[in-house]
């Protein structure tokens, strides 16, 4: 499947802010302090970026954590002058000694909101207690159908014809929480994870930086007619 016709896929995405508008969530002037974990490609850590550059989404990125040298999305981060801190897991015995130090590297680039665009690691309550409700992370299944890891495969081998993906609200259990927003494809004959994925992405990358303003809204307390 090319680019084109996964962008031109059928697919109904749950009710967010009109897109006219997140430039205003939150209010101007109080641009999020956005910091971003990924493990691979960082598409979806570049569509965030290129949304806060084209004054789509009012926020920043003060840094972007990756855990596997070489990871693709290191260039994507030079490309907007972003920083990028190399924290490889296999340095730390413990998943907490981990999660501490992305901590400790959270804190110290004054980060609000965490969000994980393809982080592949399993998170501990030591990040999850340090942002209640301000950690995000995206999926690429339906929630609460196949968390964990080989989402897409999972969906496949399950047989169902609605895939997609979601962003919801970091809590402890791998792939739980708070649902924010979800878009659905269809899956279609002669898939492989690799089309799917595809054409799931293509949703991703037009949800996660609705879902992000969408998020802080809320947090906000303004009320949006959706
Ligand atoms: C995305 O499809 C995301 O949903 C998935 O990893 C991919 C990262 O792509 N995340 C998970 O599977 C988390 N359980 P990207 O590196 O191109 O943004």
């Amino acid at each position: 499947m090319t680019t084109d016709q996964a962008q031109s896929t059928p697919s109904f995405i749950s009710p967010a802010i009109p897109l006219n508008l997140m430039a205003e969530y939150p209010p101007a002037g109080t641009p999020l302090k956005l910091g971003v974990m990924a493990s691979g490609s960082g598409t979806n850590f570049e569509v965030v970026a290129q949304a806060i550059a084209d004054g789509k989404l009012n926020a920043k990125i003060q840094v972007l954590i990756y855990n596997n040298p070489g990871a693709k999305v290191i260039a994507r981060a030079e490309k907007f002058g972003i920083p990028a801190i190399l924290l490889n897991h296999r340095e730390y015995k413990q998943r907490e000694d981990l999660d501490s130090k992305i901590v400790e590297t959270l804190q110290q680039y004054d980060v609000d909101w965490v969000i994980m665009a393809g982080w592949m690691r399993v998170v501990t309550q030591v990040l999850v207690d340090a942002f209640p409700d301000r950690m995000i992370n995206i999926h690429p299944s339906l929630l609460p159908s196949f968390p964990g890891i080989r989402g897409v495969e999972q969906a496949l081998e399950a047989g169902v014809k609605i895939a997609g993906c979601t962003v919801h609200f970091v809590r402890l259990e791998v792939d739980s929480g708070p649902i924010i927003m979800q878009a659905a494809v269809p899956v279609l004959p002669n898939d492989t994870s690799e089309t799917l994925h595809a054409r799931i992405q293509v949703q991703e990358h037009k949800i996660l930086p609705q879902a992000i303003a969408l998020a802080a809204a809320q947090r906000a307390g303004l009320m949006l007619n959706c």
